[in-house]
């Protein structure tokens, strides 16, 4: 097998020093790393390793906390490291690069760069013959911010790359409990025969995070909550809820069988958007206890109003015999009062309950994806009591994902997706169909909102988002699991 070489671009951005060098050092600690990969950090800057580590290493000590690397930790993987100055946009600044590369290796690209700079960067790569060895590439999103879009950025792509060395990131693919809905459906039989609508009567995926836009309003602002969280992660969960059992772990039948599945989505159209759609704003509120402002009173704000969604609750519909009839609620907001990402597949009622209506209380499988990542199956059981007759009560069957790890620690997904890309493995990676598709179904969506003036509804910041997001699920007579 071939030996591994990491170019990383934007080697001393944001993204790096936070999830990329912190994801390769841990895999570094657990000798998962072979010994002979190298690593390029790549970035404009003119300056030596010599300059550029201790910056690096002060960066990732903030965000890593009492995980951050010894002293001699830090030795020990900085070894593999090259610092080389390349001007992205210039051709003749990529000699140095050139010179670095070994063409008897495989060369991993890492764009951890602004998409504007993806072109550029790989015509200039192709010009000045770095693209000669056996090469790969990683991208990470946003792939566009529309189909049309995304096309250009595939297209630029497929240029230099084929499909089978296009690694494109969702990082909650690499989350170990996304891998483990896999494994939860596909190896327990009791479950894999209890998933259709047979048995449920509803799904809902909620993506809640604490956080605001975190210093990014002019790109956020462009985007808002459906391009930059639903297109991609939420759909990617959807996907494997829904998604029939692929012939195999190849990247191939997975994709193939997620692609089913968002093309039998059914459009929301001006018509269905405002039952299907709820849209909403921050404004000013507490979270843990501290004040924040609302979102257009946040650091970078251009504008006196904007319309921008930072929450939005849709329900889906997914047009094919498995789950014809049962709903897909999706949701996800910033500035929420939990940081919490579960999956809840909510059983039907059963059709006559002998132990009285008030006893029917329909099973409910959670699974938590952050925080305390792991299943809860809520059973119904009998209270223990001699003086009620026959009390039922639901009772969680937990299962801890930490439990039985041979980890004290959740490993962050870069840690999977970069060993991932390392030994050549695509079934995490998100496939060129699947983000066409998407962004097919999201253009629409968003198309609907316009014509029918869906506005984002003003919520507090640390509530469960505007009020009418409860009336979408609640006229269905359910309600959301948190
Ligand atoms: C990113 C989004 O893709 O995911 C951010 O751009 C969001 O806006 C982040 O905050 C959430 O990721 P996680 O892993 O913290 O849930």
């Amino acid at each position: 097998m071939l030996s591994v070489d990491l170019i990383i671009f934007g080697a001393s951005g944001d993204l790096s020093a936070r999830k990329l060098f912190p994801a390769l050092f841990q895999l570094e600690r657990l000798n998962l790393l072979e010994n002979d990969v190298r690593i390029a950090a790549v970035a404009r800057t003119d300056q030596t390793l010599d300059a550029f580590l201790p910056t690096l290493s002060s960066k990732m000590s903030s965000y890593m906390g009492n995980d951050a690397p010894s002293d001699a930790e830090w030795e020990n993987f900085t070894r593999r490291f090259s610092y080389v100055s390349v001007n992205f946009s210039e051709p003749d600044k990529y000699a140095g690069l050139r010179e670095w590369l070994d063409d008897d290796r495989i060369s991993l690209f890492y764009f951890a760069t602004p998409p504007s700079l993806f072109a550029p960067i790989c015509e200039h790569l192709s010009q000045t013959n770095c693209l000669a060895g056996d090469c790969r590439i990683v991208v990470e999103k946003p792939i566009g911010e529309s189909l049309a879009s995304s096309v250009q950025v595939n297209e630029t792509l497929a240029k230099y790359f084929d499909e089978k060395s296009i690694y494109r990131i969702d990082h909650y693919l690499g989350k170990e409990t996304v891998q483990n809905l896999l494994v939860l459906r596909f190896a327990n039989s009791f479950i894999n025969s209890q998933w259709d609508n047979t048995c449920i009567d509803h799904v809902q995926i909620t993506v809640g995070e604490m956080v605001g836009i975190e210093g990014r309003w002019s790109y956020y602002d462009k985007v808002g909550q459906l391009r930059d969280m639903v297109q991609n992660h939420l759909m990617q969960l959807m996907c494997l809820v829904a998604m029939e059992p692929p012939n195999s772990l190849e990247a191939e039948s997975i994709r193939d069988e997620k692609v089913k599945i968002v093309r039998a989505l059914r459009r929301i159209d001006e018509q269905s958007v405002e039952e299907r759609v709820v849209r909403g704003q921050y404004t000013n509120g507490w979270i843990e206890g501290a004040a924040v402002p609302g979102y257009l009173d946040e650091e970078g704000c251009a504008h006196e109003t904007s319309d921008t969604e930072t929450y939005i609750a849709i329900k889906a519909h997914i047009d094919n015999w498995r789950w014809s009839g049962v709903p897909f609620y999706l949701r996800t907001g910033k500035r929420l009062p939990e940081k919490v990402t579960e999956i809840v597949i909510q059983y039907k009622s059963l059709p006559h309950n002998i132990f009285g209506e008030d006893a029917n209380i329909p099973n409910k499988l959670v699974i938590r994806l952050q925080p305390n990542e792991g299943i809860e199956l809520s059973m119904v059981s009998k209270r223990q009591s001699l003086k009620e007759r026959m009390a039922l009560q639901a009772h969680p069957l937990n299962l801890d994902f930490r439990e039985g790890s041979d980890m004290d620690r959740i490993p962050d997904a870069y840690e999977r997706l970069f060993l991932d890309a390392i030994n050549g493995d695509q079934s995490l990676f998100v496939g060129r169909d699947e983000i066409e598709e998407s962004w097919r179904w999201v253009d629409q969506l968003i198309s609907a909102c316009q014509k029918r003036k869906v506005e984002a509804r003003p919520y507090y910041a640390g509530s469960w988002g505007p009020a009418k997001a409860e009336v979408l699920i609640e006229k269905d007579f359910r309600s959301w699991h948190v």
